[in-house]
C-alpha cells in the first residue's frame, strides 16, 4: 500500500489512524512485513545495517525534483538555468547525480567549490556565493574557471578584480542587490529586505555604485543581477514585487551605465510542508510567476527579457530525505510528559531549535499504528533545548524502536555538528530496492583525527 501518492494527495496523506504525515518519499510505503520502506528499502533493514542516526535519500525523487523544474520553466521559456543551492545538501555523489540532470551548481564557500571540483562538476557550470569570500576563496574559484561569481559588496567587487587580474583571466559576475522586499518567513530565512547583511543595496546608489565599477572593471564582465528574497516562502507574491524593483534597476543602470542585464538569477527559497500546517506553492506556480513577471517587468521598462536563473534547493531535497533514529529512553515525569530520547537530535538536525521549526515523526515498524499517547522527542545533547518535535502522537513508544522523521532532507545534514562527541550520520542514497552509502558514519578516530596528543 502506497502511504503517499503525489499525484492523488499532493500535500498529505491521512493514515488509518487519522495522523497526518506530510510527504514521505513518492515511493514510501507499508510492505508485508508492516514495515515502513522507502524505494523498496525496508527501513528496519536500512537501521540494522548502518546504524542511526540515518539520513535516507530516495534518490529518484531527487532526480525527479530537478526534471519538475526543468519541465515547469521550459514550457514556459527557452532561457532558463536551474542552478542547484549545495547549501541545502551535498556531497561527491549529489553532485554527480546533479551533472547527470543537466544542472548547474550554486556554491557558497571554498569548501562546497572543492567538493563539486571532487566530483568533476563542470566549473563553467558552478556559481560561487558568498558575503565574505576570502581572497583564498576567491582565488580558487578563478582558477578554476567557475562561470560566474554572484559579487555581495564592493570589497569583493576590488579584490575579485584583483585576483582576476593577478591570472590573467576575465571572470564573469553577477551583482546581488538587496531589492528592499520582506518575503512570508522566519526572520533568520529572510534575506532580500533593506536591512541584510547579504547584497548590494538600491539605497544611497550603492548598487548603482556597484554596477559602475563593475563596468570599469578591467577583469569582471557583468552579466546580469541577482536576488535572494529567503527561504521556505510560501506566499509567492514576494517574487514578483522583487522582480518588479530588479527590472526598474536595470532600467536605470541600462540609461546609466550602458549596462545590459543579459542573466536574471532570482534565487531559491520556495516551501517545502513539513507539517499538516504548511501549504507550500508548486514549482508549476513558482515558474508561473517568475517567467510572467520577468516577461512583464522588463516589458514594461522596455528592457528585453534577459535569461532567468533560479536557486532552488530545500524544494529538491527536503521531501526526498527523511532520518531514522533510535529511541534509547523513554521517560515519564508524571503529571507532566513523557520524553522520548533519540540517537541524534540537534547535532543532525539544527532546524527545530534554530527556526522552531516543526516535524512528525512516526515508527517505522508501525507506521500505521494509532497514536496511544503524546509525547515530546528529543535529542541526546546536553540541551534543555535539543527537542525536536514539542508533540508528537506516537503508538506505544519504546526504547528500540526506530523513529522516522520525515522531510529532514534539507538543511539537515548539511548543518551538522559535533556536539558533544556525536558523529555525524551515515547518509544513504535508496533507489530500485538498494541502498548506496554516499556519506559513511564518522567513527571516533574521525573525530580526534586533526587533534594533537603527545605520546603517554
Ligand atoms: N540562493 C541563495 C543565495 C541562498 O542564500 C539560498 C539559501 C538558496 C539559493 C536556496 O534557498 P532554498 O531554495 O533552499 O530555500 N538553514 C535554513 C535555510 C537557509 C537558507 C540559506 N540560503 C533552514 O534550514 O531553513
Amino acid at each position: 500500500m502506497f502511504l503517499f501518492d503525489q499525484r492523488r494527495a499532493p500535500m498529505l496523506v491521512s493514515l488509518s489512524m487519522g495522523l497526518a504525515i506530510p510527504p514521505l518519499p513518492d515511493s514510501s510505503r507499508v510492505n508485508s512485513a508492516g514495515h515502513l520502506e522507502v524505494a523498496g528499502c525496508d527501513l528496519m533493514e536500512l537501521a540494522a545495517e548502518y546504524g542511526t542516526p540515518l539520513i535516507v535519500y530516495d534518490e529518484d525523487q531527487i532526480r525527479e525534483r530537478f526534471r519538475e523544474y526543468k519541465r515547469a520553466f521550459s514550457v514556459r521559456t527557452d532561457d532558463f538555468d536551474i542552478i542547484y543551492a549545495s547549501k541545502a545538501f551535498t556531497c561527491i555523489a549529489m553532485c554527480q547525480l546533479i551533472v547527470q540532470e543537466g544542472i548547474s551548481l550554486d556554491v557558497a564557500s571554498g569548501g562546497e567549490l572543492y567538493t563539486a571540483l571532487k566530483a568533476w562538476f563542470p566549473p563553467e557550470n558552478i556559481l560561487l556565493h558568498g558575503n565574505a569570500n576570502s581572497r583564498d576563496e576567491l582565488e580558487r574559484a578563478v582558477r578554476n574557471e567557475v562561470g560566474h561569481v554572484v559579487v555581495d559588496s564592493l570589497h569583493e567587487l576590488k579584490a575579485l578584480d584583483e585576483t582576476a587580474a593577478a591570472q590573467g583571466k576575465m571572470q564573469k559576475i553577477l551583482l546581488r542587490i538587496t531589492p528592499g522586499i520582506e518575503a512570508h518567513t522566519h526572520d533568520f530565512i529572510q534575506t532580500g529586505k533593506l536591512d541584510s547583511k547579504f547584497g548590494l543595496c538600491l539605497e544611497a546608489g550603492v548598487a548603482d555604485d556597484a554596477v559602475a565599477a563593475a563596468m570599469a572593471a578591467t577583469n569582471l564582465e557583468l552579466i546580469g543581477l541577482h536576488c535572494h528574497i529567503g527561504s521556505q516562502i510560501f506566499g509567492l507574491e514576494p517574487y514578483r514585487k522583487s522582480i518588479a524593483v530588479m527590472a526598474d534597476f536595470a532600467f536605470v543602470c541600462a540609461e546609466k551605465h550602458s549596462f545590459t542585464c543579459q542573466l536574471l538569477d532570482v534565487g531559491g527559497g520556495l516551501g517545502v510542508g513539513y507539517t499538516s500546517d504548511d501549504d507550500p506553492a508548486s514549482i508549476d506556480e513558482l515558474a508561473d510567476i517568475i517567467v510572467k513577471s520577468v516577461a512583464d517587468e522588463f516589458g514594461r521598462v522596455g528592457l528585453p527579457v534577459p535569461r532567468i536563473a533560479v536557486e532552488p534547493g530545500r524544494s529538491i531535497v527536503a521531501n526526498a530525505g527523511l532520518t531514522a533514529y533510535t529511541i534509547e529512553t523513554v521517560k515519564t515525569i508524571p503529571g507532566v510528559k513523557t520524553y522520548v530520547a533519540v540517537s541524534g537530535g540537534m547535532s543532525d538536525n539544527m532546524r527545530p531549535m534554530l527556526y522552531g521549526a516543526e516535524y512528525v515523526a512516526l515508527i517505522a515498524d508501525r507506521p500505521e499504528a494509532e497514536a496511544t499517547i503524546t509525547v515530546t522527542v528529543v535529542g541526546k545533547h546536553c540541551e534543555s533545548g535539543d527537542v525536536l518535535i514539542k508533540e508528537s502522537g506516537l503508538p506505544d513508544p519504546r526504547p528500540g524502536d526506530l523513529l522516522i522523521t520525515p522531510c529532514t532532507g534539507a538543511y539537515g545534514y548539511s548543518m551538522a555538528s559535533n556536539y558533544n562527541g556525536q558523529t555525524r550520520p551515515a547518509v544513504v542514497f535508496v533507489k530500485e530496492g538498494r541502498a548506496r552509502t554516499v556519506i559513511r558514519r564518522e567513527s571516533y578516530e574521525d573525530l580526534v583525527h586533526l587533534q594533537e596528543h603527545l605520546e603517554p
